[in-house]
């Protein structure tokens, strides 16, 4: 039986990870560079923020009136308040309202509606909290009705719940700008809504080292505390290689086009070996697709459909291309397999085994069946089938008529 404590004091460890006021400031520029009254009039709902340690609360607090914020709500989550910030704060202890038993067992909610101080100027200093009924996890009722009186769902959430999370945004039809990372892009609950253009990645930050605070004394690895040190942050911090922002709120990034060369051209000049000097593109086995290993290696005059890395969606631009797919099962309807295999080996780009393999497995076996299990791969040498890395399946969006 695992020990629940223990697991969940994992989990819940995996989740403390605090997003630094610059990276928030950046990424809602590039939103208010794109409209600058992108918030004006706007509810806002910070759903994962205590404003004892959340910078999202600090940001939203300070540039209330300049964003025109109509109101701004904050909640926080007791279970990890008391295991990673076991004091209460002055701020709460010396409050009217404290109470010794609820801080360690229910949320709080801080409002920002009013000028509470009286000093002309919305801030800060006009936040008012109470305690929430329940914990504050964003899936009770309480919070969840926040989130239905809400335009706008902003957070860094919980890394363990993140499907969760999303799923809970994009339910109520919300205007959201989430820090997720980016493996989710394939997640079959994810991907969906980057392919029909629902969701997309922010403007700044995706899949670039992130530095994030951890809880005080957290274990970190030397190299991720040295990365952070080398951005400016000393202390309790890490940096996470793979974080990006997922949003609907529309940004100038995704509307420059990349720029691109013609197939024939990469061919000659591609500064990748892997391209310059080659024949042509590799065609997937198994897929009416070309493989284009590197965004800046996409054929400009390509007409069918392209495999490209995950990394090509920081780049996406709706007018320039479309998503057609991925290749993980259950997101490429638009791009079906034209072969399946029941006897294979499967090895990795370097040729070494994975470890895969289905059927009557062996190195002599026929690759030629059809109907088999596996679905995304390169027929290396008609003998044994390599792995292709993760691809987004694309084609050019070419004007009509
Ligand atoms: C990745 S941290 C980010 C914190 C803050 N949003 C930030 O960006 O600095 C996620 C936070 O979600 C909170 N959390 C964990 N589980 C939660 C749940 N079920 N409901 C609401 N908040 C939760 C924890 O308090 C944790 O600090």
């Amino acid at each position: 039986m695992p020990n629940n404590n223990l697991w969940n004091a994992k989990n819940a460890k995996n989740d403390e990870f605090y997003t630094q006021y610059a990276d928030i400031e950046k990424e809602m520029n590039a939103y208010l560079e794109f409209d600058p009254d992108v918030f004006r009039g706007k509810a806002v709902l910070l759903p994962c923020d205590d404003p004892e340690w959340s910078n999202f609360t600090k940001y939203f607090a300070q540039n209330f009136e300049r964003l025109g914020l109509a109101k701004l709500i904050s909640t926080s989550y007791a279970p990890s308040a008391a295991m990673y910030h076991r004091q209460p704060t002055l701020w709460e202890s010396s409050s009217p309202l404290f109470d010794p038993e609820k801080t360690t067992v229910n949320g709080k909610t801080f409002t920002l509606s009013r000028d509470v101080s009286g000093d002309g100027r919305m801030n800060v200093n006009d936040l008012e909290w109470e305690y929430l009924a329940g914990d504050g996890d964003f899936l009770s009722e309480e919070v969840t009705r926040l989130r239905d009186e809400a335009d706008v769902i902003i957070t860094n959430p919980p890394f363990s719940m993140f499907r969760d999370f999303l799923a809970w945004t994009v339910k109520a039809h919300k205007k959201f700008v989430i820090i997720g990372n980016m493996n989710a892009i394939t997640y079959k609950e994810v991907f969906p809504l980057i392919k029909s253009d629902r969701m997309w990645l922010g403007a700044t930050g995706n899949g670039s080292d992130m530095v994030f605070g951890v809880p005080p004394g957290a274990v970190v690895a030397a190299a991720d505390k040295e990365k952070a040190a080398r951005l400016g942050y000393v202390g309790d911090y890490t940096r996470l290689g793979n974080s990006c922002w997922f949003t609907n709120l529309d940004h100038g990034r995704r509307h420059q086009p990349l720029p691109l060369m013609t197939m024939s051209d990469n061919l000659r000049f591609s500064r990748h070996k892997e391209i310059r000097g080659k024949a042509g593109y590799m065609k997937y086995d198994n897929y009416d697709a070309i493989e284009v290993p590197f965004t800046d290696a996409i054929p400009s005059d390509y007409e069918g459909v392209m495999g490209v890395p995950i990394s090509f969606l920081d780049k996406y631009s709706p007018e320039q291309f479309e998503v057609l797919g991925a290749t993980q099962r259950g997101c490429h309807d638009a791009v079906p397999d034209t072969v399946k295999y029941d006897d294979y080996w499967e090895v990795r780009q370097d040729g070494s085994k994975t470890g895969s393999s289905g059927g009557k497995t062996n190195e002599n076996a026929n690759l030629a069946g059809n109907d088999g299990k596996k679905n995304y791969f390169i027929n290396k040498d008609g003998r044994v089938i390599q792995s292709a890395y993760q691809r987004v399946f694309i084609g050019h969006r070419r004007p009509v008529g």
